[in-house]
């Protein structure tokens, strides 16, 4: 058996099958309305850390996953979060120019392509995973309802509405806590689990440890990105630094402070690392992945 590969070239690997896939699993520019399909591929193509797919292909490690399968996982989770982000930069939400170091959806396009690029990639995600045989009929199933569960009321957008309820309004730790868990979190935990749907059946044991590596390295992913607004310029994020603290929404940093933040985001990535411990050296991309989640740049 050869030596896995160092993880910046396994990571480097993923990132480009992902961004080949997405290039086919959308709808063509040139394909009627083309105003439309543009703005879907400008959202989701040539950009991005692809931190769900990422996610998926490393809990496919644990289960021997076909890459096949994943790939499709993996484009549909992208597909939602770049919708997620579309809407996110909306005047009407955060208001942001910037996204992946260019104007946002509806600065190159306009408003009402923007809210429709996100409607159509939200569609366009579950057409693919419904539309895709992915071996074991009832895993596709759980696959579907996971994603719906991850973006919706429960989830995603749930915590997207926490989050604009809460502007302006300090929040206590655990309101904090489950805004990230919802609006992060969930579409973090539903990679991970649509990576393991990918393979063969893991036990409940294995499920639980998934779990609660997925509320750790979700939270942990929301932590870094309130410490990167705060911290990180607007050149290296590729969006606009200080956007979350300037418009007084509510952010780890704005609760505890950015000392204690860290403090709180190198508790929860040791965590995460712990709720590995049950599934030994299969989980090491996802001990690695949580690495990158708490050092990145951006
Ligand atoms: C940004 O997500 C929005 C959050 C959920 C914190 P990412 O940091 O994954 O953004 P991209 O995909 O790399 O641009
Ligand atoms: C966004 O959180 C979470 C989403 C569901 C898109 P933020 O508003 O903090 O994300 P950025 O900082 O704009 O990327
Ligand atoms: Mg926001
Ligand atoms: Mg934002
Ligand atoms: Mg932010």
């Amino acid at each position: 058996m050869s030596a896995p590969l160092p993880f910046g070239e396994w990571m480097a690997c993923v990132q480009e099958r992902v961004e080949k896939a997405l290039a086919r699993h959308l709808p063509p520019a040139e394909a009627i309305p083309a105003r439309l399909h543009q703005a879907m591929r400008y959202s989701c193509l040539n950009g991005g850390k692809r931190m769900r797919p990422l996610l998926a292909f490393a809990a496919g490690e644990i289960c021997a996953a076909s890459g096949d399968r994943l790939e499709i996982a993996a484009c549909a989770l992208e597909m939602i979060h770049a919708y997620s982000l579309v809407h996110d930069d909306l005047p009407c939400m955060d208001n942001d120019v910037l996204r992946r170091g260019r104007p946002t959806c509806h600065v190159e396009f306009d408003e009402a392509t923007a809210l429709l690029a996100g409607d159509a990639l939200q569609t366009q995600a579950f057409l693919l995973l419904a539309g895709e045989s992915l071996g074991d009929p009832a895993a596709q199933l759980e696959m579907l309802r996971c994603l719906a569960r991850a973006s919706g009321s429960l989830g995603m957008a749930g915590g997207q509405a926490i989050d604009l309820g809460a502007v302006g309004r300090a929040l206590e730790l655990p309101e904090l806590e489950l805004m990230h868990a919802l609006k992060t979190g969930a579409l973090i935990g539903a990679a991970v689990t649509l990576g393991a749907l990918c393979g063969e059946r893991l036990s409940g044991e294995a499920h639980q440890a998934l779990e609660r590596f997925s509320r750790r390295a979700g939270l942990l992913f929301q932590v870094v990105d309130d410490i990167l607004d705060c911290t990180a310029s607007t050149a290296t994020l590729g969006k606009t630094a200080g956007k979350d603290s300037a418009a007084d929404k509510p952010t780890c940093v704005g609760l505890m402070g950015l000392e204690r933040a860290r403090e709180f985001a190198g508790q929860l990535r040791e965590q995460a690392i712990e709720s590995l411990a049950l599934l030994g050296g299969r989980a090491r991309r996802l001990a690695e992945l949580t690495d990158f989640i708490a050092h990145r740049p951006f």
